[in-house]
Order: C-alpha cells, then sequence, then structure tokens
C-alpha cells in the first residue's frame, strides 16, 4: 500500500481543478486525499505567507519568498491524512501584506461555500502572520457557520531549521475536526495555542509566541496534538455578522498613526486618494493633537465619512469621548478597526449605525 506521502505526492501529480473560479487571480494547485469515511473532512485554503515560503539556507529565517502550493504544505505533513481527509485549495500565493479586499471576499465565499456542505467538518486558511489577524477577524465577522475556521502560520520558512509550519497545520486540521471547537468563532493557531481571531494579535515581529491576546487570554492549548480549551464555547461581546455574499470590492478604508505634531493634512490626502473611512491610531486611549483634530473634523465636515479613533498602544480601550464626529473604536486595534469600519460601510450602514457596531463591544454595565 503506498504510504500517505507517496500517495499525497502523486494525488498532487494528478491534481484536478473541480472548482470554475470566477476570480482570475486564483491559482488553481489544488489537492484531494482519498476518502476514509471515519475520518472527519477538512478543507484547507493556502493564501500563501511564510508558512508557504523558503529560504537560501536553513538559517534563513527572514527575508525569504513565498511560492509553496499547498501540496507542497501537505507533502510536509503525512501525518494529516491520518487524522482526517483532506481538500485543499489555493487561493492565493502572496505574502500577507497583498492580501486584498478581492482576496478576502473570495476566501469568505469558498469557506461559506464549504462549511455549509454537511460533510465537511471545519476548514483552515493558511496565511502569512503579517496580517492573519486581519483575515481571520474579517472571516469572523462574515462566516455563517457554527463550525470550525481555524487560521494558521509559520514564523519560520519551510526551509529553516525548526521550521513551526508543519507541527501549526498538523495542529489546526486538528482542531478544524475537532468537535469542541465549534461555536467558538474563528481561531488562530500558532505555537501550540489557540486564540480567538477577534482578540489576538501579532505581538512580535519575530519570536514564535507572538500571537497573544494580553488582556483576553488564550481560548486554550494543543498537548500531544489534542486540544484542550479552557472554557465552555463563547463569543466575543457584541460581535457583529455581516453577510458579503453579494458585495464585489471593500471600500478603501486608511489607518493614520498619531505621533507627537503630527502632520494635520494627512487626513485630507487621505481623503483625496479615496478613503471612504478612517481610523487614526490614537495617542493614549485614542487622543491626537488639537492641530491634528480640527483637521480631521474640517475633513468630517466637508465630507462625512466615518472617523475611527483607535489605540496605537497594543492593548487598550477607546471611550465614545466628547468630539461627536469621533466613533470610539473600543478594544479594537486599528487594523481590527479597519476591517469593521470596512465591512460596516459596505453594508451601508451610516455613521450613527457605525458608532452602535462599535459601541457593541463594550456595552454600557447592566445592559448584559
Ligand atoms: C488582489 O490581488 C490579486 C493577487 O495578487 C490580484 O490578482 C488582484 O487583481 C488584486 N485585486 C485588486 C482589487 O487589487
Ligand atoms: C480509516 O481511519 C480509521 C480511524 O483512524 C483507521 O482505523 C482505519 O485504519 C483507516 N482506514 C484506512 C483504509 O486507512
Ligand atoms: C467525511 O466525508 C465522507 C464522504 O462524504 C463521509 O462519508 C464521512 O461521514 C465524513 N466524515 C465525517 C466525520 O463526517
Ligand atoms: C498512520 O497511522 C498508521 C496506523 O496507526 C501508522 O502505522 C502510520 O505510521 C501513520 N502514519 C503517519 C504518517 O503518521
Ligand atoms: C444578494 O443578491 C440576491 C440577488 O439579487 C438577493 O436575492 C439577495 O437577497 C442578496 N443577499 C444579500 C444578503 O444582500
Ligand atoms: C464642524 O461642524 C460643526 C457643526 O457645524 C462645527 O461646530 C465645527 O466648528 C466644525 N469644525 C470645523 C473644524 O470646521
Amino acid at each position: 500500500m503506498a504510504s500517505p506521502r507517496m500517495l499525497i505526492s502523486s494525488i498532487a501529480a494528478l491534481a484536478v481543478a473541480p472548482l470554475a473560479s470566477s476570480f482570475p487571480h486564483m491559482i488553481r494547485q489544488d489537492v484531494s486525499s482519498p476518502i476514509n469515511a471515519s475520518l472527519p473532512n477538512v478543507t484547507i485554503f493556502a493564501t500563501g505567507g511564510t508558512i508557504a515560503s523558503q529560504g537560501g539556507s536553513n538559517t534563513q529565517t527572514i527575508g525569504y519568498s513565498v511560492g509553496l502550493g499547498v501540496e507542497a504544505l501537505l507533502d510536509a505533513v503525512p501525518e494529516i491524512l491520518n487524522i482526517s481527509n483532506i481538500n485543499g485549495y489555493q487561493v492565493s500565493n502572496v505574502d500577507s501584506g497583498s492580501v486584498n479586499a478581492s482576496i478576502l471576499l473570495d476566501l469568505a465565499s469558498q469557506v461559506n461555500t464549504e462549511l455549509a456542505k454537511p460533510e465537511i467538518n471545519g476548514v483552515v486558511i493558511t496565511h502569512g502572520t503579517d496580517t492573519l489577524e486581519e483575515t481571520c477577524f474579517f472571516l469572523d465577522l462574515v462566516v455563517d457557520s457554527s463550525k470550525p475556521v481555524v487560521c494558521a502560520g509559520a514564523m519560520r520558512p519551510a526551509t529553516a531549521l525548526s521550521a513551526d509550519g508543519p507541527l501549526n497545520l498538523l495542529q489546526a486540521v486538528t482542531l478544524a475536526s475537532s468537535p469542541n471547537a465549534r461555536n467558538r468563532g474563528a481561531m488562530i493557531v500558532l505555537n501550540d495555542r489557540i486564540g480567538s481571531a477577534f482578540y489576538t494579535t501579532k505581538n512580535n515581529a519575530n519570536t514564535m509566541d507572538t500571537f497573544t491576546s494580553t488582556e483576553m487570554g488564550q481560548l486554550g492549548t494543543l498537548i500531544n496534538q489534542v486540544p484542550y480549551f479552557y472554557f465552555s464555547p463563547s463569543q466575543p461581546m457584541g460581535k457583529t455578522h455581516f453577510n458579503v455574499c453579494n458585495a464585489t470590492s471593500l471600500p478603501q478604508v486608511d489607518i493614520i498613526y498619531a505621533y507627537q505634531d503630527m502632520d494635520a493634512e494627512l487626513f485630507q490626502s487621505a481623503y483625496d486618494a479615496g478613503a471612504e473611512g478612517i481610523v487614526w491610531a490614537g495617542l493614549g486611549s485614542g487622543g491626537i493633537s488639537t492641530k491634528a483634530q480640527d483637521a480631521a473634523e474640517s475633513v468630517y465636515n466637508a465630507t462625512g465619512i466615518p472617523f475611527v479613533a483607535s489605540h496605537r498602544s497594543a492593548d487598550g480601550f477607546v471611550p465614545e469621548g466628547s468630539q461627536d464626529f469621533v466613533i470610539a473604536g473600543g478594544f479594537y486595534n486599528p487594523q481590527k478597526a479597519r476591517i469593521l469600519l470596512q465591512l460596516a460601510v459596505a453594508d451601508g450602514r451610516d455613521n450613527e449605525a457605525i458608532k452602535d457596531v462599535f459601541a457593541l463591544s463594550c456595552p454600557a454595565p447592566g445592559s448584559y
């Protein structure tokens, strides 16, 4: 009998494209393993990133190039075929900074379609870690299923000594197969830790233990490839679901970083370049200089586009302030506030309704 490694290699060689793609950028290097009916069924969507990248040597851990396909990821971890039947789709093959609205919407549509199939137990998305939290947060808000959505990546390229991608992938598939992982929203798995996509962020540019949620903590951990959860299934406060099934693009929302004596012209420049919403990464709990705030308010007065105040500190909360035009970003960091604002604007919500969407993440005491 063929070994799983030989099997998956030969399947990869014969890979066929089962779906006609409506997105011209999609790279189809699809893989499917033979079905063992007693195993769960997991679909992997590969987008690129470090997990799919190769360095010039086994000690190179930055400055490498993306390019390995989904079949190469699976080939590195034949153990996966002992725990699940796998379908693999190549959605894109880019560094995560280049993931754009068409890739996100395409992914959302494919994930929703896949999870609607009764025989599918869960999905895994492999992704570059730099913006993994953005894609996974986006999926958390737009996926319409209680089944597990697990995002995984790697901090070291596949060619590095102690590459972390293979074990992260195995753990992600394990989690996506687990009934205990249902009803927990989208999750991020790296370095044995299970985190909620809603709260988890990349905290360190280089280290393996980078994905954390300092305030809200982890959901659980994997020990000997078994997921252990700390709490029964629950959802973050005030998570809003958006239906993007008819969306073909997302509005441009820019993030402007606040600093001492910041350039007050940046808001107008962003608007002139097409921004339909602006998030600022504010000082402390969302502040910017008086000069910058006046400039932002004039852009608001002239255009009515929504302005969201987030925080440039890694953690924290931005409460509603005295400035009526500013939408309080709550616990959302700037990059997640941007995704949420894109979805709210795309959904046609006005500024008052957008304020409510953000406020939901921290309802007033007594309202729940
Ligand atoms: C998004 O990225 C893909 C892959 O690089 C590219 O083919 C596509 O044109 C991009 N879409 C937009 C709207 O820029
Ligand atoms: C199918 O999976 C079950 C459960 O892991 C295992 O016992 C069995 O040997 C597998 N069958 C084949 C043909 O691999
Ligand atoms: C996996 O899919 C096969 C084929 O559709 C099905 O027979 C099997 O029951 C599924 N496994 C689980 C755990 O649902
Ligand atoms: C898959 O499981 C079988 C039976 O337990 C075992 O003999 C084999 O070594 C496993 N393969 C891998 C790649 O883990
Ligand atoms: C999507 O478009 C179809 C066809 O126009 C429509 O029937 C459906 O209600 C729309 N769905 C959403 C969520 O807007
Ligand atoms: C914006 O409009 C409000 C309400 O009309 C006004 O009070 C405020 O002074 C204006 N701000 C700026 C900077 O023009």
